[in-house]
């Protein structure tokens, strides 16, 4: 579609982003963001993308903001052009997504990473939030989601040391849901995204901001959420097939 620094395409219902800046580790330039940003626009509103997912390369998803545009920046034009700010557009995508990462995903990379809802890792894939190093703070939520996602004494000791933790640490932690060899991470996405698109997309949707809600209140609202989300199904045409299509024994027809 024209793309500097990403390319799209859709298949099987999936719309897939990859990031494509070779020569930078795929380093997050406000081009990429405005890029990401339009693309996800697009896939939001096509009908023929049910499930999204956000991939790098093999040595690396994505090392970070770009140092080399941040370098200048001062604090008046960072906070009154809300610098960055626009990459949280992937955390609000209603449609599921998945981060497929392999290499390295560091500060920002990182940070995006786990705006998605989940993230299939490479087994060579390595997470942290070196922003300490280079005398700064996460700036995309790292310090905020990876607390949620890892535990207070984890996030404390990647963010302050910008330690990296591999695959199979941010398994074991819970960063991750799945890690697999390289060369399968993308593939599987793909296809566990293709399988969700073929569900029914309201439950899709209703799950994805029930556990999302869920983490940012208390357990009792975010049970009233969850409760008015499964009444609300009742009203659906997917519910009545889906369970219809269980008793009949055959596979459901969304
Ligand atoms: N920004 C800009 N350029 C970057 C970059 C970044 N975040 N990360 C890598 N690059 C560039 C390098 O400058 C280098 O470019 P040149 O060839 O022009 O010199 C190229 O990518 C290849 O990188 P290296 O030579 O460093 O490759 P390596 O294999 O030796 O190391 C690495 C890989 C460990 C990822 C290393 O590049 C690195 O540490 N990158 C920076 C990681 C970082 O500090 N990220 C946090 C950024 S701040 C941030 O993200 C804030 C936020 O929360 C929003």
């Amino acid at each position: 579609m024209g793309f500097e620094t990403i390319q799209s395409r859709i298949e099987n219902g999936v719309g897939v982003i990859t990031l494509h800046r070779p020569d930078a580790m795929n380093a997050l330039s406000e081009k990429m963001m405005l890029e990401v940003v339009e693309v996800l626009d697009q896939f939001e509103s096509d009908y023929a993308v049910a499930v999204i997912v956000l991939t790098g390369s093999e040595k690396a998803f994505a090392a970070g903001a770009d140092i080399k545009e941040m370098v200048d920046q001062t604090y008046l034009p960072a906070m009154q052009q809300q610098f960055l700010g626009q990459w949280e557009r992937i955390a609000s995508c209603p449609k599921p997504t998945i981060a497929a990462v392999t290499g390295y995903a560091l500060g920002g990379g990182c940070e995006i990473a786990m705006m998605c809802d989940f993230i299939i890792a490479g087994d060579n894939a390595k997470f942290g939030q070196p922003e300490i190093k280079i005398g700064t703070t996460p700036g995309l939520g790292g310090t905020q989601r990876l607390t949620r996602a890892v535990g207070k004494a984890k996030a404390m000791e990647m963010c302050l040391t910008g330690r990296m933790m591999d695959a199979a640490e941010a398994e074991k932690v819970g960063l991750v849901s799945r890690v697999l060899p390289v060369s399968d991470v993308l593939p599987e996405a793909i296809e566990t995204a293709s399988f969700i698109a073929k569900q029914s997309r309201p439950a899709a949707r209703l799950i994805k901001e029930c556990i999302n809600s869920g983490m940012n209140t208390s357990l009792e609202q975010g049970l009233g959420t969850e409760r008015r989300a499964f009444y609300s199904l009742f009203g659906t045409a997917d519910q009545k097939e889906g369970m219809q299509a269980f008793i009949d024994k055959r596979k459901p027809n969304y």
